[in-house]
């Protein structure tokens, strides 16, 4: 759907040295499944620390459209009462997913499951988005799409099975969305549903679904897994408490390490091995990282850490390691901008199906602001030499984390960087420009 919105310019400019602490937003991926499986819950699942951004929120309504009843009980704390697997009422209007491609398609799994039609739909920016990725496998488990705009775009009517059919399916590309859908088909179907996956993708669903109640095993499959589900579980509710979003921090702590003198302590993120790329990535760079009290919150791995600005230096980041950082390559680009020498980054050709096009947007991004950029097949090659001209617009592509990294690199360049559209940074990290500036950061 189209959202009437009026662009919202901000500018970065160059910054004394950002201090303090800082607290990032719930996790995305978290926040938006215990929504979807709370959902699915017969009883009363509670969540903590919930990501208040658009991305979530339009997946809580478009739970209540079927028929979850959701409230906010306090700051970042919410109450589900869902309707059991297989339980969802069908919608009566479409379901908006807004900028959500995670929330859309895990919902599209689980509507597979249940004999209800229904019609997904998004903003400009999710309708360019490849759907048959997740509609194709969940046609092998008997669910129907009756309609779909050409290349398998948004919106998309899907009438889910009667009588969902248990696979063994090898995802085609690493995606823990697809992953994720059919799983969540997989919940409805009788006996178990298998998914391999040839590279391992954040495993929340995996780890979410066993709080849930349901039974989840997980092997070593070559270098990735094979996750095997048993079906028709009674999901029991549960509370989830949601940790800080490693997607998000990577912003002020990138910052961190760019603007001369920093001195940050970023708390208690989210540090599950499948979402660590980037952080590998910068200490490799020579990032002055230091990772303290590491502890369990949520059935994850979080710690604080401390980033000081620092003088970086180029790498080659492996293609295996993508699936593990794939939502931060805008920002890795910043960084390796400011580094010495040319990073070359592996086996991106992902990033084009993202929020926006992200290889073409991050590259744009910095060669509007004096960075010399290559792509070569799906390799991106920052030229680096410790410093940014910026002085350039950057155009968002309704790209939340385009806007953020053009930011951030603003804070650091010579001249004032601008994105013409602020406003998306609110589907992921609401309050990032009020953290970002008590943090020494000048945006306005
Ligand atoms: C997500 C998976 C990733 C990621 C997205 C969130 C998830 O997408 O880019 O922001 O929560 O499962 P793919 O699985 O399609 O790579």
């Amino acid at each position: 759907m189209q959202h009437a919105s009026t662009l919202a310019p901000l500018t970065a400019r160059r910054s004394g040295p950002l201090k303090g602490r800082a607290r990032v937003p719930g996790d995305k991926s978290i926040s938006v499944r215990s929504l979807i499986f709370g959902a699915l819950t017969v009883g009363e699942t509670r969540i903590e620390g919930m990501l208040e951004g658009e991305d979530a929120m339009s997946s809580a309504n478009a739970m209540r459209a079927l028929g979850a009843t959701l409230e906010r009980t306090g700051e970042q704390a919410w109450r589900i009462r869902g309707v059991g697997v297989s339980g969802f009422a069908e919608p009566r209007a479409p379901l908006d997913f807004g900028n959500s491609g995670t929330g859309c398609r895990l919902a599209m799994g689980a509507v597979a499951g249940c004999p209800i039609t229904a019609v997904f739909d998004g903003d400009a920016s999710l309708r360019t988005r490849p759907m048959r990725r997740i509609l194709d496998p969940l046609a092998k488990m008997g669910a129907e799409t009756v309609e779909i705009r050409d290349g398998g775009r948004l919106p998309a009517t899907l009438r889910g099975a009667v009588d969902p059919i248990p696979i063994v399916y090898e995802v085609p590309v690493p995606s823990a969305q697809i992953k994720s859908a059919v799983l969540l088909a997989g919940l409805a179907a009788p006996g178990t549903t298998t998914v391999i996956e040839k590279e391992a993708t954040r495993d929340h669903t995996e780890r979410l679904l066993r709080l849930f109640g349901a039974e989840v095993a997980v092997e070593p499959h070559g270098e990735g897994r094979r996750i095997t589900l048993t079906g028709q579980p009674e999901l029991a509710p549960a509370q989830v408490r949601v940790p800080a979003d490693p997607s998000s921090a990577a912003f002020p702590l990138v910052a961190a390490l760019i603007v001369p003198g920093s001195a940050l302590i970023i708390e208690g993120v989210m540090m599950n091995p499948l979402r660590g790329g980037l952080f590998t990535t910068l200490m490799d760079m020579g990032a002055g990282i230091e990772v303290l009290d590491r502890r369990q919150e949520g059935g994850e791995d979080v710690a604080d850490l401390r980033v000081r600005g620092s003088e970086l230096s180029a790498v080659d980041v492996p293609a295996a390691r993508a699936p593990t950082m794939i939502d931060e390559y805008p920002i890795l680009a910043v960084a390796a901008a400011f580094a010495e020498g040319t990073t070359r980054m592996r086996g991106l050709k992902e990033l084009r199906v993202k929020e926006s096009d992200r290889l073409a947007a991050t590259a744009a991004l910095l060669t509007r602001n004096g960075v010399a950029v290559d792509i070569e097949g799906d390799d991106m090659f920052v030229h680096g030499n410790g410093r940014a001209g910026g002085g350039g617009l950057v155009e968002t592509h309704m790209d939340h984390r385009i806007a953020m990294s053009a930011l951030v690199l603003g804070l650091a360049s010579e001249r004032p960087v601008t994105v013409d559209d602020a406003a998306f940074i609110a589907t992921s990290f609401p309050g990032f420009v009020e953290l970002m500036r008590s943090l020494g950061g000048e945006l306005s």
